[in-house]
């Protein structure tokens, strides 16, 4: 908690008598910006004092003297509100940056505490499409958030290396498979069989018993089989590493499904022995009816386990392992279903630690019409996406800045940015459309525009060179956004908490927006002499480039965060 925050509870807590996280659960931002920076209602007094609201706060009022945290405070109906002295927020804010540099938000909330984050989980011998890219893009930022917050964070990626579509993908391989492509694009040539053998596996039925046939070897252990399916996975896992490269995303731990194939009996047993489970035509299932669910399968009739025998095991195994205090999955919205029922049931378990397990779903993403023509199959392939956009970046930036030194670098991180922000652009349960306009817009709700201001943030603080005066006089900025801008940067630890709570990168792609918007607003409005940020005059300069310093700090964090990068030109 700010400094700030915790004096205004601690002064509250001693006049009303109320705890002091009571107070601090209750303090709120004032509906209206001119009320003030804290508002606090007196609703919680009434009872005990047997008063009006509006006459608590405003004997409160006359009541609280300013100090040197506190400006102001003024009753508005049955609101009490803080004004902040404005030279000690900017002195703390700039202080605090400068020596917590990128550390700035961090907390230590999480100490001692291990969070798991299971993220992107694509299937094996298929693209990565670009519903894993949301995954993997919002489970990596929310990593680093609760990294942030002193978690230990445990970050897996859980790959589809099982099930029956590999005695499929095997027989569809001895069948159709081109040597020469299977050399220069072999995810694409997997991909090309795969959908074949789904199509002729409709009218033919007996491709669907060779199939299954063929996956009860891989089962049963058959070396040659066996090796076959070791080779799709590296094939796969190869390109998927190329992607998350691209993204500068990293795992822990890699744990395909097949891992816990060796754990079935267990959770079979157990299933078993709690009396969970039945049999039912045949498969075993745990009935769920009770708690208006449909069934959990278990095991299919012809006695193979399931996505969800092993999410059991999963579960169960990384909470031996990690002991972990929370554990998040980042996996579509179409799989709600699933997690209900595997969490509900591990819940009859016995397994308390589930109450500590969240789906953490997001939406669609849909696509304008001209990404359909990067569709193959039905799967549009990721890659093509981001060559698309580093080609279309590549192009504006050619055009915008001629000169720029390391054009392709940049080109680079811009079009990764403009894609990996498109998914953190919307809350996480709302759909986004992917649209190359809005993508790329240097000038909109986009990576683009963070990064452009970074880069501007940048050229001005170049132009002022290494000099920083941390101990300049803060008190003369006195530009109503200079104040404004302080205040935000302020609030930056609180929006990472946020974050954490709802597991929301969203909250802070928010945040950063209204960030730039006001250092926009703020580098436009001021160009003369004085108000310009390198300011002519010496003492306001040293304070413009202190606070301007401390906005680009958090800039860059909050777009490490979401996983963009931060050039310095563009
Ligand atoms: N591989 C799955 C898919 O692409 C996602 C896995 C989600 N994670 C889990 N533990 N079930 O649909």
């Amino acid at each position: 908690m700010n400094p700030f925050k915790k004096h205004i509870c601690e002064i509250l807590a001693e006049e009303t008598g109320l705890s002091f996280s009571d107070i601090s659960a209750t303090l709120e931002k004032p509906p209206q910006e001119n009320w003030g920076d804290y508002g606090w209602p007196c609703f919680s007094l009434a009872k005990t004092m047997r008063k009006a609201p509006p006459q608590i706060a405003r004997e409160l009022a006359g009541k609280i003297q300013s100090d040197g945290q506190i400006e102001s405070v003024t009753a508005e109906g049955p609101y009490l509100n803080f004004s902040l002295d404005r030279k000690a927020v900017i002195e703390y804010v700039c202080k605090q940056i400068f020596s917590a540099g990128d550390q700035y938000g961090s907390q230590d909330v999480g100490r001692g505490k291990t969070v798991v984050i299971e993220y992107s989980s694509p299937n094996i011998a298929k693209p990565m499409g670009i519903g894993h890219l949301r995954s993997t893009v919002i489970g990596a930022a929310l990593r680093k958030i609760y990294e942030l917050l002193g978690y230990q964070a445990v970050s897996i990626n859980h790959l589809g290396d099982w099930g029956t579509q590999f005695g499929k993908l095997v027989v569809a391989y001895n069948r159709w498979a081109d040597q020469e492509k299977m050399a220069k694009e072999p995810i694409r040539e997997l991909y090309r069989i795969y959908v074949k053998i789904h199509d002729q596996a409709e009218d033919d039925k007996s491709l669907e018993d060779e199939s299954r046939a063929m996956f009860k070897k891989l089962e049963n252990g058959d070396p040659e089989i066996t090796e076959l399916w070791k080779k799709f996975i590296e094939i796969s896992y190869r390109e998927f590493k190329r992607i998350y490269e691209l993204l500068g995303v990293e795992f822990d731990a890699v744990v395909g499904e097949s891992f816990y194939q060796n754990k079935m009996p267990d959770v079979i047993n157990l299933m078993d022995d709690k009396n969970l489970s039945r049999i039912s035509e045949g498969a075993l299932i745990v009935p769920l009816d009770d708690y208006k669910l449909e069934p959990l399968l278990l095991k299919k009739k012809d006695g193979s386990t399931l996505y969800s025998t092993r999410d059991l095991a999963a579960a169960i195994y990384r909470r031996e392992t990690y002991k972990f205090d929370k554990m998040i999955y980042v996996v579509g919205v179409a799989q709600s279903l699933h997690f209900k029922q595997f969490f509900k049931v591990l819940e009859l378990a016995g397994y308390d630690w589930v109450q500590n397990c969240r789906h953490v779903d997001f939406g669609w993403v849909k696509l304008g019409s001209e990404m359909m023509s990067t569709r193959r199959g039905n799967i549009v392939f990721l890659e093509d996406v981001i060559d698309q956009s580093i080609e279309k970046a590549s192009k504006i930036i050619a055009e915008n800045n001629p000169d720029l030194d390391n054009k392709d670098d940049v080109a680079r991180q811009v079009g990764i940015g403009a894609v990996v922000f498109a998914d953190l652009s919307v809350k996480r349960q709302t759909d986004v459309a992917f649209d190359w306009e809005r993508m790329l817009d240097f000038n909109g709700h986009s990576g683009p525009y963070l990064q452009y201001a970074h880069a501007r943030l940048s050229s001005v603080l170049g132009k002022h060179g290494d000099d920083f005066d941390r101990n300049t006089d803060y008190g003369i900025l006195s530009l109503p956004e200079e104040f404004k801008l302080a205040r935000m940067l302020l609030e930056y630890p609180e929006k990472i908490d946020e974050a954490a709570n709802h597991n929301e990168p969203y909250i802070i792609t928010a945040y950063l927006l209204e960030l730039v918007g006001l250092f926009s607003t703020y580098y436009q409005k001021y160009k003369s002499p004085t108000d310009k940020i390198l300011s002519d005059d010496r003492n306001l300069r040293e304070a413009k480039i202190n606070l301007t310093y401390s906005i680009r700090t958090v800039l860059k964090s909050g777009l490490n965060i979401l996983g963009l990068e931060a050039p310095e030109k563009m």
